[in-house]
């Protein structure tokens, strides 16, 4: 199996981060080249890049690119850090990736070293996940075995991390073994990352995929035509509440009610530990032009309010397993997350 590799979802070298451009896929794959803190928190805020992992690795590298200006090149660097921190509220892998680059600046004297310590850690965030997903992928595809029709939403495939995404990881794997299995992708309202990108990247991998509305999805699982769901993560609570895109938790109450299993796939950096609830999760509100005026066609009616959350809430109880890089938390429960993430743990 071909997995879609070039351009890669992100590139660096000192002095610039290259992102594939992911607001204009999948008509025009181009990509733009961030110089400066300010153009990496751009990207991000707009979705040039997006996927919580992604964003995370992206911030990381934006942390290198601060230059001294009036400050020294270490305050300049922990400006960085808490300026990319304001970008995107919700993905907590953001905040885990900056937390390491903040621990960098804290434990290394001097500033040559700092630069070269910086640049270094961004690498290894991202190559780390790289092997996250693959593992993921390994993990997840032992829950998918027999699975022939999954369905899922949003992106949380290649484009939303440096391998071979989180939730589209056991699919890739699967594929990749020669099982028959094939992908109904959410189309993902407001801004389409299932039809724009989950289907763009599966088409070109070789995996069959179909996209339908949002609102279809209710009658594939009452047909019984799905045999699993399987979505990512941008933040999940101690208790196992997660937090993904808005649309994830209705999908997840049809699937309980049709008796369908509800997969969540995420890394352990995923995990917000500090959230006792889902009910804590900062849920990013967006601008309501992104619902009212699609490609910039007014849809909606000048004097009518618009709400934009890009993210919901799935309870717990609704998810029938999380798929981590260290192994599946069947049933979660704050007990077994806690037993899952604790250091040397992995089941
Ligand atoms: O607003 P986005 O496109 O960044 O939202 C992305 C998602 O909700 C993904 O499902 C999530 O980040 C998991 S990506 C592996």
């Amino acid at each position: 199996m071909k997995l879609r590799t070039s351009p890669p979802t992100l590139a660096f070298e000192p002095g610039r981060l290259t992102l594939l451009d992911q607001t204009r896929l999948p008509s025009e794959v181009v990509t733009v080249d961030c110089h400066t803190v300010q153009e990496t928190w751009d990207a991000i805020r707009r979705l040039v890049v997006r996927g919580a992992p992604a964003i995370g690795i992206a911030a990381a590298y934006g942390v290198c690119l601060a230059r001294r200006s009036d400050q020294t090149q270490r305050a300049a660097y922990v400006g960085a850090i808490d300026y990319l921190a304001t970008s995107r509220p919700t993905a907590v892998n953001l905040f885990w990736a900056l937390d390491r680059m903040r621990r960098v600046v804290e434990s290394i004297p001097g500033n040559l070293d700092l630069a070269t310590a910086l640049q270094a850690e961004a690498v290894a965030i991202h190559a780390e996940d790289r092997q996250l997903c693959h593992d993921i992928g390994r993990h997840g595809a032992r829950l998918l075995t027999g699975a022939r029709r999954v369905l899922t939403h949003c992106n949380a495939g290649g484009l939303a991390t440096s391998g071979w995404g989180t939730a589209l990881a056991p699919i890739y794997h699967l594929h990749q073994l020669g099982q028959p299995i094939e992908v109904f992708a959410d189309e993902t309202r407001p801004l389409w990352q299932g039809a724009r990108l989950t289907a763009w990247e599966l088409a070109a991998a070789g995996v069959p995929v179909t996209v339908l509305t949002d609102s279809m999805a209710g009658s594939l699982l009452r047909t019984g035509t799905i045999d699993a769901v399987i979505v990512g993560a941008d933040r999940i609570a101690a208790n196992g509440d997660t937090a993904n895109k808005i649309g994830t938790y209705p999908l997840a109450v049809l699937a309980h009610y049709h008796q369908v299993p509800f997969y969540v796939a995420a890394p352990s950096n995923t995990f917000d530990p500090q959230l006792a609830s889902g009910n804590l999760i900062p849920i990013e509100q967006r601008d309501p032009q992104e619902v009212s005026q699609p490609h910039g066609i007014t849809i909606v009616p000048e004097r009518a309010s618009v709400m934009n959350p890009a993210f919901d809430v799935t309870p717990a109880e609704l998810i029938r397993a999380i798929i981590t890089e260290r192994g599946v938390i069947a049933a979660p429960s704050t007990q077994a997350i806690a037993s899952l993430l604790s250091p040397g743990m992995s089941r």
